[in-house]
C-alpha cells in the first residue's frame, strides 16, 4: 500500500514536470515575445538610409527605415524596441544564442543563410553596385572594367560573395563596417566598393569625393532585397511578421518610412 502510494507521488510529480515541460515547448515563439515585453533587434548602424547615426539634439541615435519599420512593428506587437549595434557578420550568431529577438539589417533571405535562421518575406528590394571615387564614375561600367582590382566589402555580406563570384581576379578586402572601407577607397587601398545602391547613394551624397558606379552586379531574383530573420522553427512569429509586413507595405508605409529615412541622410 505504502509502496504503491510513493509511486502514485512520484508519478503525479513527474507528471506535473511533463506538463510544465510541454506547456513552455507549446508556447511558440510569438507567444514568448509577446510575454517578455519587449523587442530586441540586432542591427549593424552603419548602413544608411537602412540604418546609422544620427546626432539628434546633440544626442547619438540611430534612425533608418529598418529602425522605423522595426519600431512599427514592436509598436504593433505591444512590444518596448530596443537596439542593440554590433558587427554585421556577427549578427545570425546573436540571433541564434538568443541575444536578440531578430535581426533587421538590410539583410539578403539567401539559401545559405536560411539553413541557419528563418526569414520573413522581402520588403524591400534593391540592387548592388560600387561606390568609387569621384573621377572614376565612369570608368567602372562592367565586371571586365573591375577585374584583377582591390575591392573592398563588409565582412559577411553577399557583398563579399559577388566580388568573389563576380569579379574576376579581384582582391577582396573585407572590413566589419563600412566607414572602414570609405577609408581604403579614399586613399587609394582600393578601387572600388560593393555596395547596395542606396547604401552606395547615401555614402556618394555624404563624400562629394565618392560617386556611384553605373556597374550592377547580376543577383537571384528571391535573394534580391532584405527580409527580417528570426531563430529556426518560430513559423508562428514568421506568419506574424508577414501579415504586418503585408500591412505596412499596402498602406504605403514602408515607402515613407525610406524617404523619412533618405531625408534624414546628410
Ligand atoms: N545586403 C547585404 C547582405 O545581406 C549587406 C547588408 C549589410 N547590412 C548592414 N546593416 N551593414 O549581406
Amino acid at each position: 500500500k505504502m509502496a504503491s502510494l510513493v509511486i502514485a507521488g512520484i508519478m503525479a510529480v513527474s507528471m506535473a514536470a511533463c506538463t510544465k515541460d510541454s506547456g513552455d515547448k507549446d508556447m511558440g515563439a510569438l507567444e514568448k515575445l509577446t510575454a517578455s515585453g519587449k523587442l530586441a533587434i540586432g542591427t549593424s548602424a552603419d548602413f544608411p538610409p537602412y540604418e546609422f547615426h544620427k546626432e539628434i539634439n546633440g544626442k547619438d541615435t540611430i534612425v533608418g527605415f529598418d529602425i522605423a519599420l522595426a519600431q512599427a512593428i514592436a509598436d504593433e506587437l505591444g512590444l518596448k524596441l530596443e537596439i542593440k549595434d554590433m558587427d554585421f557578420d556577427g549578427l545570425l550568431t546573436a540571433l541564434n544564442a538568443g541575444t536578440v529577438d531578430m535581426v533587421v539589417a538590410g539583410m539578403n533571405p539567401t539559401a545559405e543563410r536560411a539553413l541557419e535562421v528563418d526569414f520573413t518575406k522581402i520588403y524591400y528590394t534593391a540592387e548592388q553596385t560600387v561606390l568609387v571615387k569621384a573621377e572614376n564614375k565612369d570608368k567602372y561600367t562592367s565586371a571586365a572594367s573591375l577585374a584583377g582590382l582591390n575591392i573592398a566589402a563588409q565582412k559577411g555580406t553577399i557583398q563579399a560573395d559577388l566580388v568573389a563570384e563576380q569579379i574576376e581576379n579581384a582582391d577582396i578586402v573585407a572590413l566589419a563596417k563600412i566607414p572602414d572601407l570609405v577609408m581604403q577607397l579614399k586613399s587609394g587601398m582600393v578601387e572600388a566598393i560593393a555596395v547596395e545602391n542606396a547604401v552606395a547613394e547615401s555614402y556618394a551624397k555624404a563624400n562629394p569625393d565618392l560617386a556611384v558606379a553605373t556597374f550592377q552586379f547580376e543577383i537571384a531574383e528571391d535573394e534580391k532585397g532584405a527580409a527580417i530573420a528570426v531563430k529556426k522553427g518560430s513559423e508562428d512569429l514568421i506568419e506574424k511578421l508577414n501579415e504586418i509586413l503585408d500591412k505596412l507595405i499596402a498602406d504605403g508605409k514602408i515607402d515613407q518610412f525610406v524617404v523619412e529615412a533618405n531625408e534624414m541622410v546628410e
